[in-house]
């Protein structure tokens, strides 16, 4: 699904985008995007002060989507984000990639 073009994703800033269930982070290295969905039952986690918390049944998970507690068997997912033709982002929910792998938008037009 397309989430916007570079420039609505500066560096240095998250967004969440509700509708897609996922959070985007920019940093200097590039874009990634996680997934909030638990991994538990498939509820979507809310931001808690120490990463998130997923609110029904208390899996918790830290910044980078580890778990930290409750039933969720493994970290939420990263997926892989990539660009298209017309320099829109897109993540693909079927394409999971590590949490360290950081998508470098080009910049056209
Ligand atoms: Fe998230 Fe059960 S669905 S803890």
């Amino acid at each position: 699904f397309r989430i916007g073009t570079p420039i609505e994703f500066p560096a240095g800033t998250t967004r969440i985008l509700p509708e897609r269930q996922v959070r985007i982070v920019s940093t200097d290295q590039g874009l990634a995007a996680m997934s909030l969905v638990c991994t538990h039952l498939g509820c979507i986690v809310g931001e808690s002060p120490s990463g998130f918390l997923c609110p029904c049944h208390g899996s918790s998970f830290d910044p980078q989507g580890k778990v930290t507690g409750g039933p969720a068997p493994r970290p939420l997912r990263w997926l892989q984000v990539s660009q298209g033709a017309d320099g829109a982002l897109q993540v693909d929910a079927t394409k999971e990639v590590s949490p360290d792998v950081y998508y470098r938008p080009m910049k056209i037009g």
